[in-house]
């Protein structure tokens, strides 16, 4: 038997009540959610009521919750902007913390948070469940088989959903983080691509705001350079436009054949590999669908966490803050990129 840990949520909205509850839930040998503290206190009653926690564990601020001794880590889904001043406070307090990405509002935030995750002995982890699909196992075992690589094209579009449950949220309407929908959602997209074939060296982009409603620009167009194996691409992020098919892929291209992974049926992603060197070549099909569970990544990621502060090793964290700064810091050279008229930006380090 495992031993169970405690949870106390910070931010019991949407994605606290529709994800991250349930997530638990489904590992009850693990997790228990035992405390709550929202910001506007009669919604945390009422996730705690669908929780099953006790009227007295429900908080009025994040320091009442931290001096809870029976609670193993903190489990926090705010605004991007306010996960900096959580960061200090919960390693202050000596508790681990997992925190929904982006990492931060600005690479100031983030860099900050790197800093501290790295000077304390306390697990600190960014949500990115993007790094957790199961269908990367499969992209990386058949990639070498394609043989060195060339080139890839990153695409994920779709069409504008006006009644998002997400869009009505006040802080993505009038967005501090940089890039609103960019690093709302790009940080998945990235978080996959990178995990995958490395960090990216540089980026062209332009950027634009489809829709008003985005509060900011909302769609990416770039070509990228990755830091190994001179491998060159494009990125292509939005969910703005008109009427389209959703489209979510990454094909990559080697001397060997090439490997497309298709994620727009998130439950059960395909992958298509083509061996051959050449037109002319007697070329070889395979393909694959995978089967994703319903938490698309969280559950693997809380288990990963899990790990991490029952062990106290910081190191198994998987989203770390450095890996989750190199997301955010790939939006902020889209952003610079653009501003410049599409000039080459270097990715920043922490
Ligand atoms: N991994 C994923 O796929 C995924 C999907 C969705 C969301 N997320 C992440 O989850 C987090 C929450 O998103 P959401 O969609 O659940 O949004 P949400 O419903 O608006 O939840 C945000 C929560 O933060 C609280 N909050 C706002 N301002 C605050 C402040 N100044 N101090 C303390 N608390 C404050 C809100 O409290 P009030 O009730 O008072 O407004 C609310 O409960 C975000 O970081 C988002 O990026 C991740």
């Amino acid at each position: 038997m495992p031993n169970t840990l405690n949870v106390g949520i910070v931010g019991t909205g949407i994605f606290a009540r529709d994800r991250h509850l349930p997530s638990y839930q489904e590992m009850p040998e693990h997790f228990r959610v035992t405390a709550a503290f929202n910001r506007t206190r009669s919604k945390a009653e009422a996730f705690a009521e669908v929780a099953e926690i006790s009227k007295d564990k429900v908080y009025d601020n994040l320091d009442e919750i931290l001096a809870d001794e029976s609670i193993s880590f903190i489990d926090a889904l705010l605004p991007a902007q306010f996960n900096a001043t959580t960061v200090v406070k919960c390693v202050a307090a000596n508790k681990p913390v997992i925190l929904e990405k982006p990492i931060a509002a600005t690479i100031a935030q983030a860099r900050e948070i790197v800093k501290i995750a790295e000077t304390t002995s306390v697990p600190v982890g960014i949500a990115e469940n993007w790094l957790f699909l199961e269908v990367a196992k499969t992209v990386k075992k058949y990639l070498p088989k394609i043989g060195p690589l060339s080139a890839f094209t990153y695409n994920s579009t779709g069409p504008f959903i006006f009644h998002n449950k997400y869009l009505a949220t006040s802080w993505r309407k009038n967005p501090e983080h940089i890039g609103g929908f960019l690093s709302d959602g790009g940080v998945h997209q990235l978080a996959f691509l990178v995990d995958i074939l490395g960090e990216v060296h540089s980026v062209s982009a332009h950027t634009k705001q489809v829709r008003p409603q985005s509060g900011t620009d909302d769609v990416v167009f770039s070509t990228v350079r990755m830091k190994k194996n001179d491998l060159i691409g494009t990125f292509t992020y939005g969910s703005a436009f008109g009427s389209c098919e959703k489209s979510v892929f990454l094909k990559v291209y080697g001397l060997n054949g090439s490997l497309l992974v298709n994620l727009s049926e998130k439950r059960a992603p395909k992958v298509t590999v083509i061996i051959g060197d050449s037109a002319e070549a007697d070329a070889k099909t395979e393909e694959f669908t995978v089967k994703e569970d319903g938490s698309f990544g969280v559950n693997a990621e809380f288990l990963n966490f899990y790990e991490a502060v029952s062990k106290k090793d910081k190191s198994l964290v998987k989203g770390s803050p450095r890996i989750a700064f190199h997301h955010l810091a790939i939006v902020a050279a889209f952003l610079e990129s653009s501003a410049k008229n599409g000039d080459n930006v270097v990715i920043e380090n922490p």
